[in-house]
This record gives C-alpha cells, structure tokens and sequence, in this order.
C-alpha cells in the first residue's frame, strides 16, 4: 500500500478562520426558494409557510451567511416587488432562468427565515439592469431606523427595526456576457466605485464586495480584477471569486484534482489584490469573497434542461439539480481544503447553493427532506474547523491527470483552536485505484487524550443519496486508526474524505 506523512506546525498560524466561509447562497431560481425553503402546503410547514424539516438541516449543515436574492438573477430584479403586501406583489419574468417569478417571498419572508435558521444576509444589489441609485433606496429601505418614506415604508411592511444588513455584493458576475447589464471591466469598475462610495456616504462600516471573475478560465480573468480594483480598491472589502467545476468525458483522476484549479485561482487574485494596493500605495487590504463554489454539473444544464420559448415561463421549474456523488462530495471536500488553507485571505465564502439548485439539501413538495453527499464534508469541516489554519505538509505519492499535470494523490489541512486544545485534519486520497496509509507525529501538542476519525467513501465512488435511498451515503468511523501514543497511523481509502479529530488532555 501507498504511505504518506503529514506534518503540521500548531505553532505557525496561517489565519484565523472567519465563520462566513461557511456562507451559502440562495438565489430565486428553479426550487430553491419554491418547493424548497418554502411550501406552505408542506405538513411540517411552519405559520409563515417555512418547511421546519428543510431549517432544521440547514441548521445541521452549521452555515453563517447566505447570499441573496442571486446569483444572475438579481441582475433582473427590482427589489420593491418582493415587498408590500404578499397579495399585491406582481408575477415578473426572470430572463436570467427563464422563469416567472411570483415575488410571494421577499426581502421579508427571506430575513424572517433567516432568522430561524440563524443565518447572516448578505445581499446582492443589481448593477445589470439598475443602479447606483436604487442600490441607494434598497440601503436605506433595509438599513435606516427611520425617518423617510422608504424606512417608513419598511415599517409599514411590519418591520420597524431595520434589518441592519453588514455585507453587500455589488452586482453578480459582471465580467459574464450571458450576464444582464454585461460591462467591461472600466466600465464596471466605475460603476462599482461610484456605487460603493455612496452607499458608504450612508454607512462607511458596509461590508462590500466587488465582482471578481466568474471563472478562472473566463477570457478576460486576471486583467477584469486588476482594472476592477484599480477603479475601486479602496472602496471595497472583497473582492469576489466564483468557480464550478464538474466531471468531464469520464476523467474521474482530473475531476479529482479540482482544488488544484482553486489553489491557483486564490494565489493569481491575492497576487492581483497585492499589485494594485502596491501601485495605490494603500494600507488597506481586500480579501477574497469566494460567493460561489461547488461542483455543478454545469454541460448538462446547458444541453438538456435549460429552458427556451417565448410562451414558456415556468414557476419554480426543477432547474439545477444535480445529484451528488461520493466522487462530489470528495471535490467538495477538497474545496473546502483549499478554502480553509488560505484563510488569512479568503474571509469569506458562499456554497453555491443550499436548497435543491446544485445543493447539498434536496426536497420533494409534500414529502421528504434528504442530505445529498456534499452535506457531510461541507458539515463536518464547518463544526469542526475552529480557531487557526495551520502550516501543514504532505509528503506522498503524485498522479497524472490530463487537466492539472501531475498532482499529489494526498491534499490536507490542519486547524488548531488553542482553547479548547482541538486539532483537527482534513485529508483527501485522490486516487481512484488504491487506499494510502497515512501517518503523522502528534508530540508538538502534548498528550493527545482522544483520536478519533471519520471518513466519506464507498466501493462506488458514483454512490449517492436519493429520494428512494437517502441514507445510502454517509459518514462511517475510520476504524483504520491506531495511535500509539506518539504516532497516528491511518487508512485512507481511494476517492475518499477524512476528518481526524485530535483532543488534548486539559493541562497536558
Ligand atoms: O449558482 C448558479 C449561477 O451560477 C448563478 O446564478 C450565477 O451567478 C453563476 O453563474
């Protein structure tokens, strides 16, 4: 069998993890929001038509901020139709998903769930088809106590405390020609700083992020960020960054190594950030917003389910939803990985998405609510990942893969929360032919009470949880594992996700 060592330095933080890289995202697309988070015909729907079974595994999940209202959508949306009277709100056409949208849940409805679920908001703006100014009127509708017709406005509507929203994305996925309201990056750049600057002449504490590129392989990447931030860098906070990756023509080994794409695409937009804060000369740093990621499989929603015809409208057709595999679930993972391991400037991040649209959670109208397999790492990594991402090293076998070259069979992280002496590992085995056998030194942390692993994986790396078979995929304890006091050694199987949870004995 293969063997691997990992090493990790406790005493060599690389950042402290900020809970909002555990954000999702909702957009108002397919069943999301319809048939998804809300179904009021549903038997375990609550007074407001929230399904209670869908909350409660959004709460499992462990997300903090979810980004709304999309997404591509927004960049169609006028904000004052979700708002008001349930009744009166008009049906409009989404161009975006070719869809109607019914506007019965809103700002409102959406904040009202959030609050049971004990999500952040993180709103989008529309900078496609709207503006500066009616960026403006949703600030001072959402944010301001009172005192104007659009905050008594908000009263109206039963809400007389603000809804006091920190973070705002300026506009979706600009640089994207499929986008409406598509700029060039001047352009953009000077509608965002010019955007950015007024909403902080209402709150200059508004947390904002600024469009990034929607892929790393978009022709205009590294030049869209470098002019976008030159128009806006010290206006904003984020910068953002989406990517989606997917299996293509069976190449399982490449799909595997999709973290490799995201490493690279966190260290060019960091090295870009860096380059212009060194032309402006500023002391401020913009971090990466990484609003969008996952695994979509994005060729067939383009060549089978995308909806076409001037008379066809749907209302919250099944769009976008993906049934997840193990291999997924083991990208995911890995994302995850990639995320956590630059830390220090990923500080915020949104699985796209959360409910039925390329999610982790799935629901059928009037019956179940299941954990796709993406559930159990984004979950996992979120509870477990606490206090500092540390140094770590790996030293393992490579692999070819077609896309990335050669890459490490192994990928891992290490946090260290000081507090509570807990050290956790992630480590992914890429391989899709054979198991590692894992070991590392826990010495540096004293004496190491308990050690326990659980690990993602199956004889069938296309195994997945569905509506007839929702348990087929889970976490089971790696019973691999075996310390000696000094040294782990451990199993990791082919296609597979690990978390290793080590706990120090108090006042070792
Ligand atoms: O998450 C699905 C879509 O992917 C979003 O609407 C868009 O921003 C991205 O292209």
């Amino acid at each position: 069998m293969a063997t691997a060592r990992l090493t990790f330095d406790t005493a060599n933080p690389i950042g402290k993890i900020n809970r909002r890289l555990f954000g999702s995202f909702i957009e108002h697309l397919g069943r999301a929001v319809y048939d998804g988070i809300y179904e009021p015909t549903h038997p375990t729907a609550d007074a407001r038509g929230f399904r209670t079974d869908v909350q409660e595994l959004v709460r499992e999940l462990g997300v903090s901020a979810i980004r709304y209202p999309g997404g591509n959508f927004v960049s169609g949306f006028q904000w004052e139709d979700s708002v008001g009277p349930q009744a009166e709100r008009p049906a409009r056409l989404d161009l975006a998903w070719h869809s109607t949208e019914s506007n019965e849940v809103g700002l409102h409805e959406f904040s009202d769930w959030l609050e049971t679920t004990g999500n952040e908001l993180m709103l989008a703006v529309n900078l496609g088809t709207r503006g500066t100014l009616e960026a403006l009127q949703l600030l001072e509708y959402t944010n301001l106590t009172t005192g104007t017709a659009l905050a008594k406005k908000r009263a109206e509507n039963g809400r007389t405390s603000p809804f006091n929203v920190r973070m705002w994305c300026l506009g979706n996925e600009m640089d994207g020609p499929w986008q409406l309201g598509h700029r060039s990056a001047d352009d953009y750049g000077k509608l965002a700083s010019q955007t950015a600057k007024a909403m902080r002449a209402f709150d200059p504490s508004l947390e904002l992020v600024v469009c990034g590129s929607s892929s790393r392989h978009m022709p205009t990447f590294g030049e869209w960020e470098r002019v976008v931030l030159t128009h806006a860098y010290d206006d904003v906070d984020y910068i953002s960054c989406h990517a989606y990756y997917e299996e293509r023509n069976g190449d399982l080994g490449s799909f595997l190594a999709s973290a490799v794409d995201m490493d690279a695409f966190i260290e060019q937009v960091v090295s870009t950030i860096d380059h212009v804060k060194a032309v402006k000369g500023s002391n401020h740093t913009v971090n990466i917003s990484f609003d969008e990621w996952n695994v979509w499989y994005n060729d067939r929603f383009e060549q089978v389910d995308k909806i076409t015809g001037a008379d066809n409208w749907p209302t919250a057709p099944r769009l976008l939803e993906d049934t997840y595999t193990v291999a997924d679930a083991v990208v995911v993972g890995n994302l995850l990985i990639s995320l956590l391991r630059r830390a220090d400037r990923v500080t915020s991040a949104s699985l796209a998405q959360l409910v039925n649209v390329i999610a982790p959670i799935m629901t059928e109208p009037g019956g179940i609510a299941w954990r796709q397999t993406t559930f159990f790492p984004f979950a996992l990594t979120s509870a477990l990942a606490k206090g500092d991402v540390v140094q770590t090293q790996l030293q393992c076998d490579d692999y070819a893969t077609k896309t990335y070259g050669t890459v490490p069979v192994l990928d891992a992280v290490t946090t260290h929360d000081k507090e509570s002496g807990q050290t956790t590992i992630f480590v992914v085995n890429r391989s899709v032919s054979g198991p590692v056998q894992m070991n590392f030194d826990t010495v540096s942390l004293g004496q190491v009470s308990e050690a326990t692993a659980q690990t993602l994986s199956d004889d069938d790396a296309y195994a997945s949880n569905t509506m007839a078979d929702p348990y087929r995929v889970g976490m089971a304890s790696n019973g691999s594992l075996t310390f000696n006091g000094e040294q782990i050694n451990i199993e990791l199987p082919p296609v597979s996700w690990t978390v290793i949870t080590l706990t120090v004995a108090p006042n070792a």
